[in-house]
């Protein structure tokens, strides 16, 4: 039996995306070599959301404040979100995955798309459940499963041996089916290495998961980021039987309004039930006022989205550039999504220790590979959805601190 403390150590943040500034005064145990490199800091641990690098949808605010406006009929929705709201977006879910969403059973809005991760795994895993989980995968996905006591069942994605599709191992995935696994949460595109589940992989998965009873949770938040001629299957639409699918969708990342703090959950009715009681005693509801912004997603203006595509795409061409040019990164183009999880050559230090040189001597906040999978001890995960010059300069930073730390 694990105490509480030992149950909360297992959560720790300190190196999750977002908390690298708690680090600020951490010691360097005199392990950091040569000079710092001058620059602009760039935080790579999430996008830069600031009006000069990828702006929240233009007419975000606008909704908001009209939602404010609105007074206790948007503050106080029913726990799940706004009526009206959920028609819409469950209209736009649809259409955008290819099997109709109906509004009043299979759809909640949520805080964040990381609520519909709890809520989902809250409303799905029992105490020594096992559960299947991609390695890689998002950082959350093994800390809401444990946290929730249930037992992870590691999967292999070899997302470095292809240039299509993820590279998960099917016979892995097919063996924790068979030996008695009862939900696969996998995010795609996969977060943090940007690969994107290939046709035949998701008609597995959906197979799979139909042979077995096993309730399927995807996670879509990067579904519409999609780079140049990129096809994207949704494993809702591949299912005969989608009543054990749940996908998870929000307007964070790629619309930048993460701020806002939205996100839904859509599919198998009796979760979205159950995500819904779970919901009344956590949150109650997402953000009344916030939910009324998700007015504009899908509903931008004419090109917005191609053009935002478009700047990513040469930001991730460029840094390419520059990581593979180092002797000994790897690193798999990204085919959506906005991170880079280049492998390092073998360092002459912890990877930690790396990863604090890097925030230290080149200002470049990065999230350490250990944080997806216990054994990614040689990789680093960057958001680049930043400003382009500044994440140039940063990524070249990098570099020579590669070079440096490099055996
Ligand atoms: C795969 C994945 N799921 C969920 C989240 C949480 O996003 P949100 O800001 O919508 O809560 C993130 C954020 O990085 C993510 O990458």
């Amino acid at each position: 039996m694990t105490s509480i403390r030992d149950k909360f150590a297992r959560l720790g943040t300190d190196h999750a995306p977002g908390q690298e500034l708690r680090q600020a005064d951490a010691p360097h145990h005199g392990s950091l070599l040569g000079d710092s490199l001058p620059g602009e800091p760039v935080d790579f641990s999430h996008g830069d959301v600031n009006a000069d690098a990828f702006a929240p949808t233009p007419t975000a605010l606008d909704e908001f404040v009209a939602g404010v406006h609105r007074g206790g009929s948007q503050a106080y929705t029913e726990y799940r979100g706004d009526a009206k709201l959920r028609e819409q977006v469950a209209e736009r879910m649809g259409k955008f995955t290819g099997r109709p969403v109906d509004a009043a059973n299979e759809l909640i809005i949520t805080p964040g798309t990381q609520g519909a991760l709890f809520l989902a795994l809250g409303a799905t895993i029992h105490t020594g459940d096992r559960v299947a989980i991609v390695r890689p995968d998002y950082f959350a996905n093994r800390k809401v499963v444990e946290f929730l006591g249930g037992i992870v069942v590691p999967v292999r994605m070899d997302y470095l041996s292809r240039r299509e599709g993820a590279g998960i191992d099917l016979g892995q995935l097919k063996e924790a089916f068979r030996s008695g696994v009862r939900t696969f949460l996998f995010s795609n595109p996969n977060n943090p290495t940007g690969v994107v589940y290939g046709a035949d992989e998701i008609t597995a998965i959906a197979e799979l998961a139909g042979r077995y009873g096993v309730t399927v949770i995807v996670d879509q938040l990067y579904s519409r980021l999609l780079y140049s001629g990129q096809q994207f299957i949704h494993l809702r639409a591949s299912s005969g039987d989608a009543s054990q699918v749940v996908t998870i969708m929000g307007p964070s990342k790629t619309e930048s309004l993460s701020g806002y703090r939205l996100g839904v959950a859509f599919g198998a009715a009796p979760i979205i039930e159950r995500m819904e009681k779970l919901q009344a005693i956590v949150s109650l509801r997402a953000p009344g006022y916030s939910q009324s912004v998700l007015r504009t997603w899908f509903a931008e203006p004419e090109g917005w989205l191609q053009e935002r595509i478009a700047k990513h795409e040469a930001l991730r061409d460029a840094l390419l550039l520059h990581v593979r040019a180092v002797p000994g990164v790897v690193a798999r183009t990204p085919q959506a999504g906005s991170y880079l999880f280049p492998g390092l050559p073998e360092m002459r230090v912890p990877l930690h220790t790396f990863v604090q040189a890097l925030r230290v001597q080149a200002g470049a906040i990065v999230t350490p590979g250990t944080e997806f999978s216990p054994d990614a001890t040689r990789s680093v995960r960057l958001n680049f959805s930043q400003h382009h010059a500044r994440a140039v300069a940063a990524v070249q930073r990098m570099t020579e601190l590669i070079v440096r730390y490099a055996k």
